[in-house]
């Protein structure tokens, strides 16, 4: 069970999209109510900044808000994780510890990838949330826990119940109050607001100035599917923070692979513009535009020089004279 890390209490979350608007006056309708939610979605798309807001919005906020990652770990682990162990209960286990039941009394614990929780352990969990009671690894002791349960998964567990792999007792338990998170795609009118605040942040974390971001690259993070959602986001602008040393940031500044991929290849390709021309000369505009035309060019045709010549209405030889001068030799395939 993968420790998370400590929630920072600048984390916002960010969206004005209908669906996120939705969730948040939801959040602020049943925060303080004690019954368990389970919040759905994609990977990256805030199942633990939801169940963190739901936390801080609610009457437990001045007590512990206690995420815990159930995946991938055996089961002795999760089991000593969540509810503790007594001295002896295991080899290693030297001392008493508490679990993070225990941790987050009073308060609130969000089990992220409960879909990946096995069988048996389903069985021990249903009994906790039913007796409101656990026992630590090892011990007899009964103790009573006064903590509010958020579940994610990014699986469909109503789906995961029909294959037997999830008890309906429990689905019914964790699924009191469902939310589901959109994927990004489904809500890109957020993609201008959370590019504006991971730039900020990311920036400022360096003790830089935030920057703008050029149309073109607007219209690239528009155009992409972020498959990773907000965290692929957020990722690609921490990188863009420890890169770009442009006023503005520009197509060249962001990772190749939001500038490239599969569903941008029928696309027209992303132009440059430039807001105050007089700044660039005419030639490193040309070599822009030119640079741009090309790398299009040569993905789509998957670095095949004939084609992408073909598609940019020039000759082969001109082509390549081109690449070696832009030094755009790395997008060419292996010598066809
Ligand atoms: N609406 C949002 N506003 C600001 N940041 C967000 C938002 N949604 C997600 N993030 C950021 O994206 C990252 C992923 O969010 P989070 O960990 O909550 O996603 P998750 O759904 O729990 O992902 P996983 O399924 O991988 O566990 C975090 O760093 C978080 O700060
Ligand atoms: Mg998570």
């Amino acid at each position: 069970m993968g420790i998370a890390p400590p929630f920072t209490i600048d984390s916002v979350v960010v969206g004005r999209s209908a669906r996120m608007r939705a969730v948040f006056d939801f959040v602020r309708v049943i925060a303080d109510s004690d019954s368990s939610v389970l919040v759905t979605g994609e990977t990256g798309t805030g199942k633990e900044m939801v169940a963190n807001l739901i936390h801080q919005s609610s009457s437990r906020r001045h007590k512990p808000f206690m995420p815990v990652s159930c995946a991938i770990l055996s089961e002795t682990l999760i089991e000593s994780e969540l509810f503790g162990h007594e001295r002896g209960a295991f080899t290693g286990a030297i001392k008493d510890r508490p679990g993070r039941f225990e941790l987050a009394q009073g308060g609130t614990i969000f089990l992220d990838d409960i879909d990946d929780v096995p069988m048996s352990m389903q069985v021990k969990l249903l009994r906790v949330l039913q007796n409101r009671m656990i026992e630590r690894l090892g011990g007899t002791r009964q103790i009573p826990i006064d903590v509010r349960v958020i579940t994610g998964s990014k699986r469909d567990l109503r789906q995961l119940v029909a294959e037997a792999k999830f008890r309906d007792d429990l689905f019914y338990r964790l699924n009191v109050i469902p939310i589901n998170l959109p994927p990004l795609r489904e809500r890109r009118e957020d993609i201008p607001i959370l590019i504006d605040y991971f730039i900020k942040r990311y920036f400022r974390q360096r003790s830089e100035e935030p920057r703008g971001v050029s149309p073109a690259v607007m219209q690239a993070f528009m155009r992409y599917p972020w498959p990773g959602n907000v965290r692929e986001l957020e990722n690609a602008c921490e990188r863009i923070a420890q890169t770009c040393t442009c006023d503005t940031v520009r197509v060249g500044c962001i990772p190749v692979s939001v500038l490239f991929h599969k569903y941008a290849e029928d696309q027209e390709p992303i132009i440059e513009t430039h807001a105050h021309p007089s700044a660039v000369s005419l030639d490193d505009r040309l070599r822009e535009v030119e640079s741009n035309l090309i790398s299009w060019a040569l993905k789509v045709s998957a670095g095949n020089k004939s084609k992408a010549a073909e598609l940019l209405n020039i000759k082969r030889s001109t082509l390549g004279d081109r690449i070696k001068k832009l030094g755009l030799g790395h997008l060419e395939a292996a010598e066809q």
